[in-house]
């Protein structure tokens, strides 16, 4: 088995996404999805139904089978949906490409940074990652802050290479790279 589950931080338990989760994962989603039409990669219209979760989630569900993971991050105490996050394989051999959101209700509590951090976590101590990437589009300053909060380092700003699902501007991707766990901002995390 390649992938030892779940992860488990102070305050969230992060897993694959099954279909159980859909509903829950798909009202955050709807609240959220003026701000992910404006920083996500792939919120274009057509992901907005719930279909388009459902499609999704049916992607990632054979995890133990996949290099990256899809993660979603649950509320220890009340089993809320919290945060969505990933490792995704890219074209480099153990270099995983992470990204993230929050359900509104949850955002502003340090959830994004605390899953984000576990995943890294996990990348470098269970699946030998050799480095974890992150790009956030200019003018997102709360992912910004994450990004420095985690230790990353900055590679470049790739000039209008991002399209923003909301209306089809260009904007410039801010990259980063980090390249070791040690950075990380200390975190009780467990996985298996
Ligand atoms: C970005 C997002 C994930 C943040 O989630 P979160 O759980 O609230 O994030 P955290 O609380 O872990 O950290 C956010 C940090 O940004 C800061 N922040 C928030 N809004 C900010 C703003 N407008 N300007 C500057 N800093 C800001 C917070 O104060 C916090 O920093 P701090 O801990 O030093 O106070 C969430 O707003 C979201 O889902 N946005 C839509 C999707 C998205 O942008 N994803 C990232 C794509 S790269």
């Amino acid at each position: 088995m390649r992938h030892s589950m779940p992860i488990v931080t102070p305050r969230l338990i992060l897993r694959p996404p099954t279909l159980d989760d859909l509903d829950s994962i798909q009202a955050a989603k709807e609240e959220a999805w003026p701000d992910l039409q404006r920083w996500m990669t792939w919120a274009f219209d057509n992901q907005w139904s719930r279909q388009a979760m459902e499609d999704s989630i049916r992607r990632v569900m054979d995890y133990q089978n996949q290099v990256g993971i899809a993660l979603a991050g649950f509320h220890r105490i009340n089993g809320d949906f919290v945060v969505r996050t990933a490792l995704d394989s890219t074209d480099q051999q153990d270099v995983y490409e992470t990204g993230y959101w929050v359900a509104p209700q949850y955002a502003g509590q340090g959830m994004a940074t605390e899953a984000v951090n576990a995943a890294i976590r996990y990348a470098f101590g269970h699946l030998g990652a050799r480095a974890i990437s992150i790009g956030y589009f200019d003018g997102n300053e709360a992912s910004r802050r994450i990004v420095e909060k985690l230790g990353f380092e900055k590679l470049r700003v790739a000039h209008k290479a991002a399209t923003r699902c909301l209306d089809g501007a260009k904007l410039d991707r801010h990259e980063y790279i980090l390249t070791s766990p040690d950075a990380l901002p200390e975190l009780d995390v467990l996985w298996g």
